[in-house]
């Protein structure tokens, strides 16, 4: 069992992942529309990332089931700006409150594995909001966003762009473990 506040952080965290996976692969459907092929790119690589964040974050979690997961986001179609908007806010979340406090939470009650896995999604969603950023300043001025080849940890989902690797810096697995966007 795990004690019950780091499995409700779990579920939660479960249920944002797994909305931030859909939330993005929807994103990147419009960018590609609008002309924004890098930005796609970006949100599709992103996408990925979430749903390697919400598969550890679903096998740490050990109960049978019944529960409501609640999770708070935005909903409905924007344009690609206020996308990547909505992106640059929802990664900011986590990174300074969301995952900090839950990883906190799992520490202090010795759940080594929820640990583990918040840790990892913190290291990552710290690089999104970043290249949001870049990405959202680009459309700002009618440019898609210059951007090299991202790559992307199916372990940890660390995040980066340019080359592969030898070794994730945030998990340790090997460089054929990455994935290519
Ligand atoms: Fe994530
Ligand atoms: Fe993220
Ligand atoms: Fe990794």
């Amino acid at each position: 069992m795990v004690r019950e506040m780091t499995e409700t952080n779990l579920r939660s965290a479960f249920a944002g992942e797994s909305q931030a996976h859909m939330r993005y692969k929807i994103f990147a459907e419009k960018a590609q529309k609008s002309g924004w092929s890098n930005v796609a790119r970006l949100f599709n690589a992103i996408s990925f990332t979430e749903r390697v964040h919400s598969g550890n974050h679903f096998r740490s979690i050990l109960t049978k089931g019944g529960f409501q997961t609640v999770s708070a986001a935005v909903f409905g179609a924007r344009d690609t700006l206020e996308d990547l908007q909505a992106g640059i806010d929802g990664e900011t979340f986590e990174t300074n409150e969301m995952y900090p406090a839950y990883r906190a939470v799992a520490q202090f009650q010795g759940e080594k594995a929820a640990e583990t896995s918040f840790k990892w999604a913190l290291e990552a969603e710290k690089i999104h909001a970043g290249l949001y950023q870049r990405a959202k300043q680009a459309v700002d001025q009618g440019k898609d966003v210059a951007m090299g080849p991202i790559q992307i940890c199916n372990t940890c989902g660390y995040t980066v762009e340019g080359d592969v690797p030898d070794k994730c810096p945030i998990c340790g697995a090997p460089k054929d473990k990455f994935r290519t966007f």
